[in-house]
């Protein structure tokens, strides 16, 4: 049977210039490169200028993506910025980031869903690209979440960084099979329920200000374990593949720990594990197109190859998806 599948045909990222060590926060918190790599295994983020706002970011991702997908912007249709870290309540992000672009008129909005963010986008992208209602979709996570820390909170300042990572989907004829290039499956999830273990404490409904980020480190840590494990089964469960034959792990870059346990439990090779969080820290909604476009660059990912996204973040959201490259 024919089908349509969005197929990744080019990835970007950036990261702003100015990278702050464990040793810098060190410097401003009660903490330590020793406690930071050992609990995390975060040794330094990048963090965004003043005059540099998140669409920025995305928008230099987005055209690095475009160059390797061989488009320009007059071939985008669809613009979906994953981001938790919007350059103002509205316009959306992507909006922005069209008009920085010199995207002719077309289809742009913002998708929140915190850390799982670039995960929930493909999956709407996909939906466009399935239907034939886009042809050319940019696909963006981009975060400044330098920019919600509470800077005299030790248990959250260390963990987050600012960047922005990219891909350009395109349709790819398919036979409805494991085989084909492209989004295979996915699997998404939220619990409201849990919202209070991870949120900010402010908005424009609320407090009418941005807020700080907050958090129950320990609570969050123990649900993504179990749960991100369970969706990456669903969304390898729905794509028709089995998890020994992913070529690739692209997993959100929140903790090594949180990594090396979704990975134990689900017998991963670790060798298969695509890892950034040393460099990058958490930089939510753009860690996996980050890690992703790194591992493409590098060489380990190369067209053919199984590739499976995970993420959990603010929500709770959490999910996984399967995509041949
Ligand atoms: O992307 C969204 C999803 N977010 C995540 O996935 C994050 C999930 N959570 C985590 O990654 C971990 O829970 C943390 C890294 C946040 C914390 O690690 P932990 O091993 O769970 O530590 P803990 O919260 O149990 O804290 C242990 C101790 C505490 O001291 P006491 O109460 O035992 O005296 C903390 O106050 O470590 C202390 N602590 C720190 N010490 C030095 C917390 N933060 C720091 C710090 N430096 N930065």
């Amino acid at each position: 049977m024919s089908v349509i599948r969005s197929a990744i045909t080019g990835a970007g990222s950036y990261l702003p210039e100015q990278i702050v060590t464990n040793d810098d926060l060190a410097r401003i918190v009660d903490t330590s490169d020793e406690w930071i790599v050992e609990r995390t295994g975060i040794r330094q983020r990048h963090r965004a200028r003043d005059d540099q706002p998140t669409s920025d970011l995305a928008a230099e991702a987005a055209k690095k993506a475009l160059e390797a997908a061989g488009r320009t912007p007059a071939d985008v249709d669809l613009i979906i910025v994953a981001t938790t870290t919007p350059d103002m309540t509205f316009p959306a992000t992507a909006a922005i980031v069209q008009s920085k672009l010199g995207v002719p008129t077309c289809i742009a909005f913002d998708v929140q869903a915190v850390c799982s963010g670039f995960v929930y986008a493909l999956s709407v992208a996909d939906g466009f690209i399935a239907r034939g209602n886009a042809r050319c979709a940019l696909v963006v996570g981009a975060e400044e979440m330098t920019r919600l820390m509470d800077w005299s909170d030790r248990t959250t300042c260390v963990l987050f960084g600012d960047g922005a990572g990219a891909v350009v989907l395109e349709p790819r004829e398919g036979q409805g099979t494991p085989a084909d290039t492209g989004l295979l499956g996915f699997a998404l999830r939220c619990d409201g329920a849990k919202s209070d273990l991870l949120y900010v404490d402010g908005g424009p409904a609320t407090t009418g200000s941005v807020g700080h980020l907050r958090m129950a480190g320990n609570q969050v840590f123990r649900h993504a374990v179990v749960n991100i494990a369970e969706a990456v089964t669903a969304a390898a469960a729905n794509a028709g593949v089995q998890i020994a034959d992913v070529d690739w792990f692209v997993p959100h870059q929140a903790n090594q720990r949180i990594i090396k346990g979704v990975g134990d439990r689900l017998g991963l090779d670790e060798n298969k594990v695509v890892t950034t969080v040393a460099q990058h820290a958490n930089t939510s909604a753009a860690s996996i197109p980050l890690a992703l476009d790194t591992a493409i660059r590098d060489g380990r990912i190369k067209g053919g190859d199984l590739v499976l996204l995970e993420a959990m973040g603010g929500g709770l959201t959490w999910g996984a998806c399967a995509i041949r490259l």
